[in-house]
């Protein structure tokens, strides 16, 4: 028998709460709560007189497996804290954080190397438990005992229940086997970009979410950027699409902490370009599509002294991508994505990310970069931060206060789709109508992604189009 949803809404008009079935990894049954979505009624029938709860769903807390135990989850690099933005991570300290809120229960973790645990453990109970007040950081790690075992997600999925969750932030070439993994046990998947490095891989995971019915978007979180999504809205009113460029980089020390799969696993363009592709595909979704990729690259920087990346690695790549207009046959636009991992160190910046739109009647301006807000110390100079994406000072309470930023936000929204999904409030496909990155709505982004790969490795350009109700390149 297939193992139960946990809380689906019950057919009848005063359903039964269905506990989630717990099995190793997470031993205790969940603490749930009912939510009436309609008020109480009372119907007379003459004699008796019965009460009728239309409709009850119940909420249950989510339980969530965190796949990858490194910078984005915990901030723990392996040679200590991250020396990028992320020093304490987004992943585990968002969900502690819902946990403390009452959205989340059990969570668990999941690496290759089951000997980091106790220097991670370490690290957040420091810098998470030793600066916010009512943390619970307890986690049930895998592989357990200290081994080394890169399936070690195939046992911590396989102690888990359908309608609990996993978060993947692991290397690009590993999200679709974890992603497939836990789809097909009924578990809703959040995936880090790039989603995965095929197209043909994301059109399986749309078909598996589908038949197995649960929630799987990909972290896009730049979508709810309030910034991005607003002028999401302002280039609706702009008619036909004419032209996108975007730039995202990051300082060079960030090949030490990549160097172990830059170049090799994936490349610049999957990992920071994905960010504004996906912005332009979201942008001009039921506007336009892609038909055309080329890609061009820069080299020499990453694979020299003190970096020495494998002879593969691209410094700065651009992809330019023709657009043609789905109402109108005589617009076409172009795109040009680049990204570097190369640029200077002491930029002020950790990563420079701006962008433009031009349109039939208007423009859009971004620089997600500089908002407004810089600090200038004497030993380290000016530098521009961002507390919109993650904002790690405390509350005057002494709680985290990072609620609204768009890094905190990106995880929540799944977290409350998967919850609403099990409790049967809502089904996956809803999230598809809405504009979430959805892994459906999220093909467009891969399929340039994958055309690029191709075009820098064969020198030609790639074509993409569609063939019945699936993207294929050419
Ligand atoms: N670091 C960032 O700022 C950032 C931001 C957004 C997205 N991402 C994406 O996150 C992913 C990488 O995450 P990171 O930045 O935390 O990298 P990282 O190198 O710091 O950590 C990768 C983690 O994945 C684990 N891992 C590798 N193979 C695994 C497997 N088979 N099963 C389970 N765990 C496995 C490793 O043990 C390690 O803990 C990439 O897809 C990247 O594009 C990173």
């Amino acid at each position: 028998m297939p193992p139960s949803r946990s809380g689906c809404a019950a057919e009848a008009s005063v359903p039964t709460p269905v506990r989630q079935e717990h099995r190793s990894v997470f031993p205790e049954p969940v603490r749930s709560f009912t939510r009436p979505l309609v008020p109480v009624k009372k119907v007379d029938h003459g004699e008796q007189a019965d009460i009728v709860l239309p409709q009850l769903f119940t909420m249950n807390k989510l339980n969530v497996l965190m796949c990858g135990t490194g910078e984005y989850t915990t901030g723990w690099t392996g040679s200590g804290a991250s020396k990028s933005d992320k020093k304490i991570g987004v992943v585990g300290l968002t969900l502690f954080d819902l946990r403390r809120l009452g959205k989340v229960d059990k969570l668990g973790m999941v690496g290759v190397n089951g000997s980091k645990f106790p220097a991670i453990r370490q690290h957040l109970e420091q810098n998470i438990g030793g600066v916010y007040k009512d943390m619970d950081l307890s986690f049930d790690e895998f592989p357990k005992g200290g081994q080394i075992n890169p399936d070690a997600y195939k046992e911590a999925i396989d102690g888990m229940s359908a309608g609990d969750a996993i978060i993947v932030f692991t290397p690009d070439p590993t999200h679709y086997p974890i992603c497939m993994y836990a789809i097909e046990r009924g578990i809703h998947v959040l995936v880090t970009k790039p989603a995965v490095k095929l197209l043909s891989h994301h059109n399986e995971l749309i078909a598996a979410a589908k038949k197995h019915n649960v929630v799987c978007f990909v972290e896009h979180h730049k979508r709810f950027d309030p910034a991005y999504s607003d002028a999401k809205a302002k280039a609706a009113n702009l008619g036909e699409f004419n032209f996108f460029n975007a730039w995202m980089s990051q300082p060079k020390s960030q090949l030490e902490t990549f160097r172990a799969w830059a170049g090799k696993d994936s490349d610049i363009s999957y990992y920071l370009s994905s960010h504004h592709i996906d912005i332009c595909c979201w942008i001009l979704q039921g506007k336009a599509v892609p038909t055309r990729v080329v890609a061009s690259a820069a080299t020499g920087i990453a694979t020299s002294e003190p970096y020495n990346c494998v002879p593969e690695t691209e410094d700065t790549i651009t992809l330019m991508v023709d657009w043609q207009s789905t109402s109108s046959p005589t617009h076409k636009g172009v795109g040009v994505y680049t990204a570097s991992w190369t640029a200077p160190l002491k930029s002020g910046v950790h990563s420079a990310q701006h962008w433009y739109y031009m349109a039939e009647k208007g423009e859009v301006t971004v620089d997600q970069a500089h908002r407004g807000y810089d600090v200038t110390v004497d030993d380290t100079g000016k530098a521009w931060y961002n507390p919109f994406y993650m904002k790690y000072s405390p509350s005057e309470s002494g709680h985290f206060d990072g609620q609204r930023g768009y890094g905190y936000v990106s995880i929540e929204k799944f977290v409350d789709a998967a919850r609403s999904v099990n409790a049967g409030s809502t089904k996956p496909e809803d999230y598809d109508a809405n504009g979430l990155p959805t892994i459906a709505n999220t093909v467009l982004t891969t399929a340039i992604l994958n055309a690029g790969r191709i075009s820098l490795d064969e020198k030609r350009p790639v074509g993409i189009r569609k063939e019945g109700d699936k993207w294929v390149l050419e």
